[in-house]
């Protein structure tokens, strides 16, 4: 199946190279599909239009990459709004909230679970997002991270990530290091080549010591996983260092990150996830974007989509964020869903941009404009979205 779009007022194809600016934007331009994959892209009026295709009319107005949501915790069941509605009237956040879920997710039906993820998915494509990464982590022993696991693994378009180190279980809770060695011993061993991710949350109050983490992460690699770190989200406690000393491929919050993590993130390449969504809802403060930037680090924004600190499937509302509460650039922030986040995921090669070779995932945006994502924010602007070179939502789909 071949697939041309036709009639876009601005290409952004989040390849410098290709166009004007950082966002390698094309001024009327047009694109091609055979398959999954972009054959070409260019000027619409240097178009060699290819017979028989089917066709899509971007009417003028702008067209990005797919959107990459890099870092969510969406496969779970239960309810925390009340755990939310006590916040605003005074409490903290508190990791232990996790618990709940956790219990609510061990509890729940394979095909509840099954459910309440793809219902969470389908809203994340709406808003234009074509891949996501999903955590296991309400599961905490190791039929139950396996079974988290299996899940993800059956849902498409998605990155699956281990994070049987979320918090320690209840059961362990006066033996963490003995939570410690089942994830090493059977969890991380039964998630090999399954898994593409290890993650672990590096915080005090019921997550795991840089020691921990260390002993977690470097058990992941030596499985075949690559590495992720929640780290400096609550307080600084050298998870940002651990990650770079690692050569994590992302780490991710960092809302306590110092000017030396920025410098250690930068030298070791790993990519900065930022969730301003997660500061705004628990009213903690915002990571400091600008000083990573200024040190090179490459960033990108995610929802955190979770029952406890983010709930939203709105990727699109993180660029607005990112940019109003985090002083990003439009084009820094759009970097941060596109290819900066596919970066997040080991995807750089085949997401985030619009690129001959590249997947032809891609939304036409209800706005003439890239930066309506950040402007004119809060509402869907994904008019239509193309995954694997298909219409989503078309009787071709
Ligand atoms: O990313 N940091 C750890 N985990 C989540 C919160 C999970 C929850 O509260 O359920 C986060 O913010
Ligand atoms: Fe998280």
């Amino acid at each position: 199946m071949t697939l041309i779009v036709r009639n876009i007022g601005r290409l952004v194809t989040c390849s410098p190279a290709l166009g004007e600016g950082p966002l390698g934007v094309i001024v009327g331009g047009a694109l091609v599909a055979e398959g999954e994959r972009i054959t070409w892209v260019g000027r619409e009026r240097e178009l060699v239009a290819p017979a028989g295709a089917d066709e899509l009319d971007a009417r003028g107005r702008a067209v990005l990459p797919g959107l990459v949501e890099c870092h969510t915790h969406l496969l779970f069941a239960g309810d925390r709004s009340e755990e939310f509605a006590r916040r605003l009237r005074g409490d903290s956040y508190e990791p232990g909230g996790i618990h709940t879920t956790v219990r609510a997710t061990r509890e729940a039906a394979e095909a509840e679970l099954f459910r309440l993820a793809e219902e969470r998915l389908s809203r994340c494509r709406e808003f234009g997002v074509t891949t996501v990464e999903v955590k296991t982590g309400y599961g905490l022993d190791a039929a139950s991270e396996a079974r988290l696991l299996d899940l993800i693994l059956r849902l498409p378009g998605t990155v699956p990530t281990l994070l049987a180190a979320h918090i320690v279980p209840a059961e362990f809770e006066s033996d963490p290091e003995g939570y410690v060695d089942l994830v090493c011993r059977e969890i991380i061993p039964e998630a090999k080549g399954r898994a593409a991710f290890c993650d672990a949350w590096c915080e005090a109050g019921g997550g795991f010591t840089v020691e921990q983490c260390r002993r977690v992460l470097q058990t992941g690699r030596l499985a075949g996983l690559r590495l992720k770190l929640h780290a400096e989200q609550l307080s600084h406690l050298g998870g940002a260092a651990l990650a770079a000393e690692l050569g994590a491929t992302s780490a991710d919050h960092l809302e306590h990150a110092t000017a030396e993590d920025a410098r250690a993130l930068s030298r070791s390449g790993t990519v900065a996830v930022l969730m301003p969504g997660a500061s705004m809802m628990t009213r903690t403060p915002y990571a400091p974007a600008r000083l990573l930037a200024e040190h090179g680090v490459p960033i990108a924004l995610s929802t955190d989509c979770n029952p406890g600190t983010s709930y939203s499937e709105n990727l699109q509302l993180a660029v607005a964020l990112g940019c109003a509460l985090l002083g990003l650039a439009p084009e820094e922030a759009l970097l941060g869903v596109t290819a900066n986040a596919a970066r997040a995921v080991g995807l750089e090669a085949r997401k985030g941009r619009l690129e001959p070779g590249w997947d032809c995932d891609l939304v036409v945006l209800d706005g003439r404009s890239e930066v309506d994502l950040a402007y004119h924010y809060g509402v869907n602007l994904a008019a239509q979205v193309v995954s694997g070179g298909r219409l989503l939502g078309s009787s071709s789909s």
